[in-house]
């Protein structure tokens, strides 16, 4: 029987060790979260980096025989792979360059040397699992490489690659000295996938100014083959999150927030720690909302988890920094005896734990100046237990296009955001209902099995296309 193997630079699990041994922890991000609850069926297999530099042969086996029984298989990466295709390539240019923050760009050429390696790396991994027929799905901007160099190993295979950050206009797209070898490189897949029609459109240009290639519509073609580019935006396991507010558990924990947060109007962020989150604007707004009306001090609280990410590169350690420095001053200059402005959480928290309070948060604020998706804003819809709340969300993120009864904001304009603050503080209970519902209806609707089946459906009907035109 055919096979999907699902490939991404981490795997949706994480190992740490504690004490000599070895632990399997959920990945935050939202690759991980979102296709972490598909890939155990059937025959499937996830391939990828379980986040380690792991020295010894002895320890790679225990690991890989570990994650075997969750049909996991690892990549294992030593320091110099982590510092300069992880941190370097990915994270320190195109992360930056792809979020439009050109500025952060680092265009080393040992990065790249190690980004295309590593790419290589990945390609044995799959040729070492992969049978005649099977479907390879590759995940992300550090594998951009990977559809051309398995295409170019074997014949009958199905490629499929998604993007799940956003893809930037050609004039940003340009200034990477390696831009043609990259859009070769993806488009070794029979059909590319973005959260947004922004980002297919800005791909589809970037194609059709550097390389050789025809565009149609949203196909390209290339020496004969015809290659499908499409906008599949991402759901959640809404399902889940709708079960996880009936557990046991979780009802413990939302019972103690009602508790702690007696009479507060509680204000939810959740990120991991980004520059392109827009963390310290939002912090700002609520900076400005404090210092005019005061009224509100004592009355509500900002519950921010920001979650470690990528901390050895500069960009994250200065913004941690400079988060640390703003919240320690506004809570000294506004907080009171028994009350504190911000309560501001720098680690990771249990599913159970962002259940209740993604049930408990009046508001949720989501300001990013540039995300791909973000699924923290759907994760916080489909954990309402009462029709109410009022999502705040920045127009930057793909969920905007999707989620338009939130309050959008442009997350550059703090007047806008901290206006919006207020606005949700002041809304009505039957106006919260009303925009809920229709955002309930559209993250149930659209979900991540949903997302898996449109794009799985998509790629077999290019490939049968392919074969017609042979
Ligand atoms: N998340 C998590 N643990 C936490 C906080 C967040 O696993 O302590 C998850 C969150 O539930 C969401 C993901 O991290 O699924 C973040 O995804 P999003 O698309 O919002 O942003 P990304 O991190 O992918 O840029
Ligand atoms: C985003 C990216 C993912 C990445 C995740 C966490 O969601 O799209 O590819 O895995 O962030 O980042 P990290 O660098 O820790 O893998």
């Amino acid at each position: 029987m055919c096979k999907t193997i699902i490939i991404s630079n981490r795997l949706p699990i994480k190992i740490t060790e504690e004490d000599g041994n070895l632990i399997l922890k959920d990945s935050e991000g939202g690759l991980a979260t979102g296709l972490g609850s598909i890939y155990k069926q059937n025959k499937n297999i996830w391939i990828g980096w379980p986040g380690l530099d792991i020295k010894t042969e002895e320890e790679k086996a225990k690991i890989t025989s570990k994650l075997k029984d969750e049909n996991l298989f690892p990549v294992f990466l030593d320091e110099d792979e982590i510092q300069n295709y992880y941190e370097g390539f990915s994270n320190e240019v195109l992360w930056p360059i792809f979020h439009y923050m050109s500025t952060y760009a680092q265009f080393e050429q040992k990065y790249w040397d190690y980004y295309k390696a590593v790419n290589e790396k990945f390609r044995d991994a799959i040729l070492a699992n992969i049978q005649p027929g099977d479907t390879v799905w590759i995940q992300d901007y550090q594998l951009l490489l990977l559809p051309k160099l398995i295409r170019d190993s074997i014949q009958d295979v199905s490629i499929g690659f998604f993007q799940h950050i956003p893809f930037p206009s050609f004039e940003i797209f340009r200034l990477i000295p390696w831009r043609e070898e990259i859009l070769k490189g993806m488009l070794g897949a029979d059909l590319l996938g973005f959260h947004t029609y922004d980002d297919v459109r800005h791909f589809l240009s970037s194609c059709t100014r550097l390389l050789q290639v025809q565009g149609v519509a949203n196909k390209l073609i290339k020496k004969g083959r015809e290659i499908m580019v499409d906008a599949f935006p991402m759901g959640i396991d809404a399902g889940k999150y709708k079960t996880l507010t009936k557990c046991p558990g979780v009802e413990e924990i939302y019972q103690e927030y009602l508790k702690t947060f007696n009479g507060l109007k509680v204000i939810l962020s959740i990120d991991r720690l980004d520059y392109s989150k827009g963390i310290i604007q939002r912090i700002e707004a609520l900076e400005m909302i404090l210092d005019r009306h005061p009224e509100y001090i004592n009355k509500i609280t900002l519950y921010m988890i920001v979650v470690p990410s990528r901390d050895s590169i500069p960009q994250y350690k200065e913004l941690r920094d400079e988060i640390d420095k703003l919240v320690g001053n506004i809570n000294a200059r506004f907080r009171t005896t028994s009350w504190h402005p911000i309560q501001y959480f720098y680690r990771s928290f249990p599913i159970e734990y962002l259940s209740a309070i993604y049930s408990r948060a009046d508001i949720c604020l989501v300001t990013p100046m540039r995300d791909g998706m973000n699924l923290v804003s759907k994760e916080y819809v489909a954990s309402r237990r009462r029709s109410s709340g009022v999502l705040i969300l920045s127009e930057m993120a793909g969920a905007s296009k999707e989620l338009a009864e939130a309050i959008i904001i442009n997350p550059n304009n703090i007047g806008e955001i901290y206006r919006a603050i207020l606005q949700a503080l002041e809304m009505p209970e039957e106006e919260q209902r009303q925009r809920m519902t229709a955002l309930t209806n559209t993250v149930e609707k659209f979900d991540i099995y949903h997302w898996v089946k449109i794009f799985m459906d998509q790629l077999d009907k290019i490939k049968l296309t392919q074969k017609q035109n042979e």
